[in-house]
């Protein structure tokens, strides 16, 4: 049978990747997908970067659309990134009849209803392993291999920029912009890096991951996200102290009791004992907790070029061997049938339960750990542990630290107010949640 024809859009890291894993592996991917698979086309504004790259296998344009409109393309590879162009020509690839593997998870965390309601009116795949923690098939499993579960929650280290930087702070004492340039030039890093820092490529990603454990629709604009800019080296050192590593997780959870949906990325601290606290660079790894399984850890590289693209690869095999088969009886973009999506609400952060770590910078005086405590118990918050720190000669501040039980988000917002404004409270007051991930 003749090759199947695949027309790659932005051959950057991991578009490079791509071509060069499926040229080497080709045999070897042919056996497996039953037909060959052939990159015959490739479009990048930097032509001449693209032709050194793959050479005279594949013709080079500069315009995306001339792919499109070739029939005898079967596949687009869209690997340009962001919601403007990328957007439009996933769409004009989609209305060609044409399937499409992305990386994307910007794109579809934000335009995903309209883009699989698009490729499911027209019968066309649109395929995304690699949107999701990289070279980890976390797509695959909560698709497939989870599927006789309800899942309960879903918690992950999910962008590898922001975990190599963590890790590399706590290891090297190194600065965040020194380890954010280092993340740049190894292409872990967003186009915009505020992306990566500031919590949003995670929440892309989480979103995704909400809709496939919970049939609900993607809805990147109610997920609550928070970055690590505003983490201090102190908390990180204190988290230590306690027996607990930060790490920047991507979390959904099912909470039946309300019946909604927490959907949240945040710095959150977590036991050093478990495997995750001990995921370390720009590794990704992702925890399934189903009522059946009960607790899965998938584990692996979340960016960079080649392990990207085995997730790309994996797509455009899957879609070689659906190619021909009747779209009713393909797994579904989001896990469930289209028309099986609920409108489970996502909850607001203030209905969100979890413990909780607080620093504050107190006058070291009398009476000053009770009138804390006083409002933590006035407000129904139990207190799991206290650190105080000794205070340095001849200072007369120090650090309180309070671990607390798991409370809900608002009675504890309402709590910070009140001792924020205690005249011995110094500083603004650091929160962060803390989840056990038992
Ligand atoms: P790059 O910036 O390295 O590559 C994008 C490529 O697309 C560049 O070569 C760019 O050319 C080209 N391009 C831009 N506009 C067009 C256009 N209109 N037509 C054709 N080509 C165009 O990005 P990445 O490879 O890092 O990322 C690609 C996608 O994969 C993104 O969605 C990203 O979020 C996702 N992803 C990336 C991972 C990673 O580790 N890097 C991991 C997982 C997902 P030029 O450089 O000249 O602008
Ligand atoms: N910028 C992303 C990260 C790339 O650092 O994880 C992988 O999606």
């Amino acid at each position: 049978m003749k090759p199947i024809q695949v027309g790659l859009l932005g051959i950057g890291t991991v578009g490079s990747g791509t071509f060069n894993v499926l040229t080497r592996n080709q045999e070897e991917i042919r056996r497996r997908a039953g037909r060959g698979i052939e990159i015959t086309m490739v479009a990048d504004l930097n032509v001449e970067r693209a032709r050194e790259i793959v050479g005279d296998r594949a013709r080079v344009v500069a315009d995306a659309r001339e792919i499109i409109a070739n029939p005898e393309i079967d596949i687009v590879i869209e690997l340009i990134g962001g919601y403007g162009i990328a957007r439009a020509l996933v769409l004009e690839a989609i209305n060609a009849g044409k399937h499409v593997v992305t990386a994307n998870k910007a794109l579809l965390a934000v335009h995903g209803t309209e883009i699989f309601a698009a490729a499911s009116a027209k019968g066309v795949m649109v395929a995304f392993e690699a949107a999701v923690a990289g070279g980890i098939p976390i797509i695959k499993a909560l698709r497939e291999g989870l599927t006789a579960n309800q899942v309960q929650w879903v918690a992950g280290i999910i962008n590898g920029t922001t975990n190599f930087i963590l890790s590399e702070m706590r290891d090297k004492g190194l600065d965040f912009d020194v380890v954010l340039k280092e993340a740049q030039r190894l292409g872990y890093a967003e186009a915009d890096p505020t992306f990566d820092i500031e919590g949003v490529d995670a929440a892309h990603k989480a979103t995704l991951m909400s809709a496939l454990a919970f049939g609900i629709p993607v809805q990147f604009d109610k997920a609550h996200v928070e970055g690590i800019t505003k983490l201090a080296a102190a908390d990180i050192r204190y988290a230590e102290q306690l027996g607990y590593r930060i790490k920047l997780l991507g979390i959904a959870k099912r909470r039946d009791d309300v019946g909604g949906i927490e959907l949240r990325v945040h710095p959150t601290l977590v036991p050093a004992k478990r495997l995750i606290a001990n995921v370390e660079g720009a590794m990704n790894a992702v925890m399934v907790q189903g009522d059946a399984v009960g607790t899965t850890l998938y584990y692996g590289k979340g960016a960079g070029s080649e392990p990207t693209a085995s997730a790309v690869i994996a797509d455009l095999v899957d879609i070689t061997r659906l190619h021909t088969a009747d779209p009713d009886h393909r797994v579904p973009h989001l896990a469930f049938q289209a028309d099986e999506l609920r409108d489970t609400p996502v909850l607001s952060i203030d209905q969100v339960r979890t413990a909780f770590y607080l620093r504050l910078r107190v006058a070291d005086q009398k009476g000053v750990l009770s009138s804390i405590t006083s409002i933590l118990a006035a407000s129904d918050i139990s207190i799991d542990a206290v650190l105080q720190r000794e205070s340095n000669e001849g200072e007369h501040q120090t650090d309180v630290i309070i671990l607390t039980h798991e409370t809900q988000e608002g009675a504890m917002r309402a709590a910070l107010a009140q001792m924020q404004a205690l005249p011995t409270v110094l500083a603004p007051i650091v929160s962060l949640r803390k989840e056990e991930l038992a």
